[in-house]
């Protein structure tokens, strides 16, 4: 085996969303950051075009806009969360909390790509676009897990994207992706979670199969 299993995997399947144990009191250095775009950097882009752009937020009055920005959505997770059960109800739970917290987290990170596909959807450009930035999003999260921080990755504020891109200066071209609130994390025993058999949602050589 070229890697150790037993570690590339527990880092694969114990990452998981944090929020309620996010360390909001302990400081995140700025060169970890980096090492962990450094490492974001290695995943595929579309035409190897490389067009992340990363915008770290730790300035304590934005994150706090930021944050005011973000509880607007406490309101539409709850009434999304209204009729769900299990793991997705505990899912929605934990995100309603969190909505009115994220200013409290130390560093906001949100990952954009340069070059906005068109509004008029077309599976392959959204495809490109999406997929020349979220494979680097879940190596910079590996990357915080292997070393002791957490993350999220959250999309709500999407919704004022615009406003978001004033309060950053980011330019019209420019499409923000999300928002990931990173800390180190209380504890670093994070669990395994419940999925469905691989079987019951792969199908071989034809669709039903
Ligand atoms: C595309 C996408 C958007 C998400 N948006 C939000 C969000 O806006 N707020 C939030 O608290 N969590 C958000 N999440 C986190 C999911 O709730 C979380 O990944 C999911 O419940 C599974 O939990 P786990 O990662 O711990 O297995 C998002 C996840 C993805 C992949």
């Amino acid at each position: 085996m070229p890697f150790d299993l037993e570690t590339t995997d527990r880092l694969l399947t114990t990452t998981r969303a944090v929020r309620r144990r996010l360390d909001c009191d302990r400081p995140v250095a700025r060169e970890t950051i980096l090492d962990c775009i450094r490492i974001a950097q290695q995943a595929p882009t579309g035409s190897n075009e490389q067009n992340w752009r990363w915008v770290v937020v730790t300035d304590p009055a934005k994150r706090a806009e930021l944050g005011a920005i973000y509880a607007r959505g406490h309101e539409t997770i709850v009434a999304l969360g209204k009729d769900k059960l299990g793991q997705t109800k505990r899912v929605y739970e934990s995100a309603a909390w969190f909505a009115e917290r994220l200013a409290d987290v130390p560093v906001h990170v949100i990952p954009c790509l340069v070059g906005r596909p068109p509004e008029k959807f077309s599976p392959v450009m959204h495809a490109s676009a999406y997929g020349s930035i979220f494979p680097a999003v879940w190596n910079f999260q590996l990357a915080l897990r292997a070393r002791g921080l957490g993350s999220v990755l959250t999309t709500m504020h999407l919704i004022w994207e615009g406003e978001v891109a004033e309060l950053l200066a980011i330019p019209k071209d420019v499409l923000q992706v999300g928002l990931i609130p990173v800390a180190y994390t209380l504890g670093t025993d994070f669990k395994v979670a419940h999925r469905p058999p691989p079987e019951s949602i792969t199908y071989f050589d034809s669709w039903g199969d």
